[in-house]
């Protein structure tokens, strides 16, 4: 696991193991980086010291008529504007790959990542929990939809180079696919607190079966979906929000990805941070046609039971409650 930090004895490991296509392709930019930078520095250097010897005091060169003609300056448009097109290019290259690991399908096989101080817990889709480990198959896709518990964390892959922050009070989102099996290290890479050196731990990739395997030995508990449709029970939300309730409130079976008219105007898609704000601050986004009387659950919920309804909601299509009853009865485990 510590195979690229430097060890004299082996050698001298300047970037952690790439295990992952996207890895790859961020290691290509980097070393096309340093490609372009030396290339230039190296010119540059050149440049500086042989003209500062050609043209030094006691050089006896001629100095009349400084070159102007229009050649001299095609040459200085074009060395110019080809550096810019160059570091535009490296520009955008970039980009692209920047935002590529948060960019994904939310179909994908996902796993409920919160920070706290200071550890990490992850919650697999079966419902297995574990703690600073992340176990994940091979080959597969992997989502993590992250939140923290109390100030920024941030959460880092090296091996994969993935990194994205961890923020309380909303969502994000990271996407992978590890390429080779393995252990490796797991960060935290934004500084938390007193013990923020001391959160870390490791990513363990596994053959299919073996994750499969280890799910099974640890696995515990209901799932996601499960837990979040007991929660939405004892919470009280079965209240208001199933369809004969007595208080009108917004139904929510198949409300996952649409698009939600608002009271103040406009819409806004109902995504995971929407079902969230809509818990903890229900007053931010009042659905068209109903009164503002929802209480806020802020504070007697944690951010694990939150992301539990969130599940839940989620794994509901449109007419589940007519047809299944007060909660319905499609237990539609969120798939991995
Ligand atoms: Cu969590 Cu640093």
């Amino acid at each position: 696991m510590e195979d690229w930090l430097i060890d004299l004895r082996q050698g001298l490991y300047l970037l952690p193991e790439a295990v992952s296509d996207y890895a790859s392709r961020v290691d290509a930019l980097y070393l096309g980086l340093v490609i372009v930078s030396g290339v230039l520095t190296v010119a540059l250097v050149v440049l500086v010291v042989g003209l500062g010897w050609r043209y030094r005091a006691s050089s006896p060169i001629d100095r009349t008529d400084p070159r102007t003609e229009r050649i001299d300056r095609i040459i200085e448009v074009t060395w110019a504007s080809t550096l810019l097109a160059v570091f535009l290019g490296l520009f955008v290259w970039a980009s692209m790959l920047y935002f590529e690991p948060y960019r994904g399908s939310t179909d994908a096989m996902t796993v409920n990542v919160i920070g706290k101080q200071w550890m990490w817990k992850a919650q697999h889709p079966d419902g297995t929990r574990e703690i600073n480990t992340l176990h994940v198959p091979v080959g597969e896709t992997v989502r993590l939809r992250m939140t923290s518990q109390d100030v920024i964390h941030s959460f880092y892959l090296p091996s994969l180079r993935l990194k994205r922050d961890v923020l309380p009070e909303r969502y994000t989102d990271a996407w992978f696919t590890a390429d080779q099996t393995g252990e490796h290290w797991l960060f935290c890479a934004e500084y938390c607190g007193t013990d923020h050196s001391r959160m870390r731990g490791k990513i363990v990739v596994m053959e299919p079966s073996a994750y499969d395997d280890w799910l099974t030995r640890t696995g515990g508990g209901p799932s996601p979906v499960a837990q979040g449709r007991e929660l939405f029970q004892s919470y009280g939300c079965s209240g208001c929000h199933v369809g004969d309730a007595r208080v009108r409130a917004p139904s929510l079976a198949g409300i996952y990805g649409r698009t939600v008219p608002l009271a103040k105007g406009g819409t806004i898609t109902a995504d995971e941070g929407y079902l969230r704000d809509s818990i903890v601050q229900p007053q931010k986004h009042v659905v068209a046609g109903y009164e503002p009387v929802m209480p806020s659950y802020a504070g007697q919920i944690s951010e694990d039971e939150i992301l539990q309804i969130v599940a839940y909601i989620q794994s509901l299509e449109p007419g589940d409650w007519e047809a299944g009853g007060p909660v319905g009865n499609n237990v539609n485990e969120t798939p991995r």
